[in-house]
């Protein structure tokens, strides 16, 4: 049942940072035996940014936040809230949106992270709708951001080809607007009992920093690849149908999909399930990567930028990723 609420969550600023250095596939055939030609046609990347020695999580974040605020010409202390979703914080705690909220300088804001790995950015967006609908808030800045170069082992060739480093942000605003605007509606999942498969599985809490976890790589992204792929395609189809059903929308009436880039392969059998056309669909993934939870803000802002995306447009956001979590969301711009 859609919520009745007077207030609605509009989008009102996008922003995005990625860091220069880019590490091509032919880059990595020098270190780890595969080809340019394998992690092309096997997942559709080219390329990846990685981080500078004195970028983060929040340095980046606070970049693309910082963007975001300006394209929507609203003040650092109008911030009423910042959610920074990022699975690779700077450390364990304070939380990165602390720092941000610090480099910002928001300080009227309330500043905290939230862990659901590559569906972050959508789980953010469901928490930021229901703050906005619910009149308690004005402006909400949402913030997916990730060093995943420093999160991968190397020498994981199954593993560390798949990813990037970046941040992107978007300002939501409350608004009064009569007619559909902004968030139509976020739908967000989490199965625990496949928490095995995509992990950084080294002991913190539970038995302590130790010798051995780091010995055996522990603190590094563990990933059973294909167990993922076929849960991705199965759950990141069911819930984007299931956002189109609840707005009642058919694929006619989406403009576009902006989905999570983990692997052009597990986009493309979305699209066949749905019969999406792929012509409306966004990649950013041979630039990128999977960035995880800055991968959708990333791609909206690219789309953006390429005059993709204009007002009235309808996009549809898709996502699964580790926890195992997974979600859609529905945007009218
Ligand atoms: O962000 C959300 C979570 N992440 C995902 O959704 C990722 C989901 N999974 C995938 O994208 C794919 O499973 C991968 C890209 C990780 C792997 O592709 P695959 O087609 O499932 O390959 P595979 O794991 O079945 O491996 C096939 C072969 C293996 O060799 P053998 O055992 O057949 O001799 C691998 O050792 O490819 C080998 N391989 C590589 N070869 C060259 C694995 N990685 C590489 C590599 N270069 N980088």
């Amino acid at each position: 049942m859609n919520p009745i609420s007077i207030f609605k969550a509009a989008i009102a600023g996008t922003g995005s940072y990625v860091p220069e250095k880019i590490l091509t596939n032919k880059d990595l055939e020098s270190s780890l035996e595969t080809t340019d030609e394998w992690i092309t046609t096997r997942t559709g990347i080219k390329e990846r940014r990685i981080a500078a020695e004195n970028e983060s999580a929040s340095t980046m974040a606070a970049q693309a936040g910082r963007r975001a605020l300006e394209s929507a010409d609203v003040n650092p202390d109008q911030v009423d809230m910042i959610i920074v979703c990022t699975s690779s914080p700077d450390v364990l705690f304070p939380s990165t949106a602390c720092f941000v909220q610090k480099e910002l300088e928001a300080f009227n804001s309330a500043a905290y992270d939230i862990s659901a790995v590559c569906s972050g950015f959508v789980f953010g967006l469901s928490i930021a709708e229901q703050y906005l609908k619910a009149g308690r808030y004005e402006h909400i800045l949402v913030i997916g951001s990730e060093v995943n170069s420093r999160i991968v082992d190397w020498s994981d060739r199954s593993t560390c080809i798949l990813f990037g480093d970046g941040a992107g942000a978007v300002l939501l605003k409350r608004t009064e607007q009569k007619e559909p605007v902004g968030i139509l509606s976020t739908h967000i999942y989490s199965d625990g009992s496949l928490s095995d498969l995509i992990a950084v599985p080294g002991g913190i809490g539970k038995t302590g920093i130790n010798k051995q976890d780091v010995d055996d790589k522990k603190y590094f992204i563990k990933m059973s690849g294909n167990a993922t792929f076929k849960v991705a395609v199965k759950r990141m189809s069911d819930v984007i149908r299931e956002a189109l059903e609840f707005n009642n929308i058919s694929i006619e009436d989406v403009d576009h999909l902006i989905p999570h880039q983990a692997n052009q392969r597990i986009v493309s059998a979305v699209a066949e399930k749905l019969n999406f056309p792929e012509e409306k669909i966004f990649m950013t993934i041979q630039k990128y990567g999977n960035t995880s939870a800055a991968s959708i803000p990333i791609g909206i802002v690219d789309a953006k930028g390429k005059g993709k995306i204009q007002k009235g447009d309808v996009s549809v956001l898709g996502v699964v990723g580790a926890g195992l979590t997974w979600g859609s969301a529905v945007i009218k711009w």
